[in-house]
């Protein structure tokens, strides 16, 4: 019989879900498995090694999840020999209770434990039977893990992980540890060898970019967004996400200043009413979130600005929710990510008095995307007619002859295909401009 730690044709599959730290995180597990031997199928039934990347951020992405494994309870029974693994923040979060709650998960790999893969692989090739669980907490970062990158535009490149916010709503920094910043070698390195490749773009990420090499003091946010721009090949550097008390005017200069460096800000305001601002323990107050908008738009007039909000925290009223909108309109986003709240147990807002219905969340949310799509639609019109730089990314999913790609300022473009291709800079004219998307044509 030949074992199957010395066959060279195992094929992986690799489930994705959440954020883009969870991609930058698979990426790192493709390019381990790849030392192995693996190769990525995107066929989950053909696959020898299954591992789900997770997320806890809100329910519905656990019941994704849990939905998945269910699946793959089938595939384990026709082949016993499938080796079925979950990492990322549900791995974190639930350890243990994974296995007890679906015992043909072979493996539960935590957030810090990425560099261990390989060695627990081999072990369950060598040995099926045992399930093997990791989630011990980090001790400092692992470097030079092989990187098996998804497209050949745009990379994903972590400066730090964790979190050391605590906002009342959020797993995060249960599930990722406190923060801790990659060195600013490391980071450069990693980004000269993207655009070696061929990369155009690098998104710089973290949980709270802003607060990056406060630990270890080498560079702070501003200079590394500053290395990082004057790295030869990149056309683009863009960075998420930013928490509004730590963006500081030294970013906000860099991104003046930068060549390359993507006018966007994601700010997450999450709220605007002052109590419930108060009660996600975010920390910055309505006028001080208000003047970082002024400041950013007195410095870099054309950014975007873009936010996350949460409807339905514990104890939002009527009259809250109404400031909400309202904040909304004063303050005029390009664009906003809206989320119900969703209690995570073990954060202080799972036990808040208050909890809104279901009923009530979604009415709320309707009525705040109905707001939010009147100002989107109305900022991209006033592009109308302008000539913008776009990045290209290639064909649009629906048609091949309608190509897409990005504003600076991160605004979708579609256009009729010319002679253009993937990774050119190009300028397209304004003629239709929608809510989510801006079409126009090649110039
Ligand atoms: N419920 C709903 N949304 C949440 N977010 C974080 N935690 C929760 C939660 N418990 C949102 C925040 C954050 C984004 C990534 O997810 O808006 O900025
Ligand atoms: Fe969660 Fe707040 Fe940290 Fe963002 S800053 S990851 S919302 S705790």
């Amino acid at each position: 019989m030949e074992y199957k730690s010395e066959r060279e044709d195992k094929k992986a599959y690799i489930g994705i879900y959440g954020c883009q730290m969870n991609i930058a995180d698979a990426e790192r597990m493709e390019g381990q498995l790849g030392t192995l031997g693996y190769t990525r199928t995107e066929d989950m039934t053909s696959a020898d090694l299954i591992l789900l990347n997770t997320c806890c951020i809100r329910e519905t992405a656990e019941d994704k999840v849990y939905g998945k494994i269910g699946e793959i309870k089938h595939l384990k029974k026709n082949n016993p020999e499938l080796i079925f693994g979950i990492a990322g923040c549900m791995a974190q979060k639930e350890g243990n209770h994974l296995i007890a709650r679906a015992p043909h998960i072979d493996f539960v790999l935590g957030t810090n434990k990425i560099n261990e893969l390989p060695q627990i692989v081999r072990e369950i090739e060598a040995e099926h039977g045992a399930s093997i669980v990791d989630v011990a907490e980090m001790m400092g970062i692992h470097e030079n893990i092989p990187i098996k990158r998804t497209g050949s535009l745009s990379a994903w490149v972590p400066i730090m992980y964790g979190c050391n916010n605590f906002c009342t709503y959020c797993i995060v920094p249960y599930v990722r540890g406190r923060e801790q910043s990659r060195a600013p070698k490391d980071i450069v390195e990693e980004v000269q060898d993207a655009a070696a490749k061929g990369f155009k773009e690098v998104t710089l990420l973290g949980q709270n970019v802003n607060s990056y090499g406060k630990d270890h003091k080498e560079a702070d946010f501003a200079e590394l967004l500053r290395m990082v721009d004057a790295v030869p090949g990149i056309e683009r550097v863009r960075y998420m996400t930013s928490h509004p008390k730590d963006l500081s005017d030294r970013v906000i200069e860099s991104v003046r200043d930068g060549k390359h460096i993507a006018e966007h800000f994601h700010i997450p305001v999450q709220h605007g009413s002052a109590r419930i601002l108060k009660a996600m323990n975010r920390v910055y107050t309505k006028e001080a979130y208000r003047s970082l908008v002024k400041r950013i738009r007195a410095a870099v007039p054309h950014a975007s600005i873009t936010t996350d909000l949460i409807v339905g925290f514990p104890g939002e009223s009527e009259e809250d929710f109404l400031e909400l909108l309202e904040f909304l309109r004063e303050i005029r986003y390009d664009a906003a990510y809206t989320f119900l709240y969703s209690k995570r147990s073990g954060t202080p807002a799972a036990t808040m008095e208050g909890q809104v219905s279901d009923e009530e969340k979604h009415r709320r949310l309707t009525a705040l995307m109905e707001v939010q799509n009147e100002i989107s639609l109305e900022k991209n019109q006033a592009l109308l007619g302008k000539d913008l730089e776009v990045l290209v990314e290639g064909a649009s999913k629906t048609d091949e002859n309608v190509w897409t790609g990005r504003t600076r300022t991160n605004k979708i473009v579609l256009w009729t295909h010319g002679a253009e291709a993937v990774g050119d800079l190009v300028q397209v004219r304004i003629t239709n401009p929608q809510t989510w998307v801006l079409k126009g044509e090649l110039l």
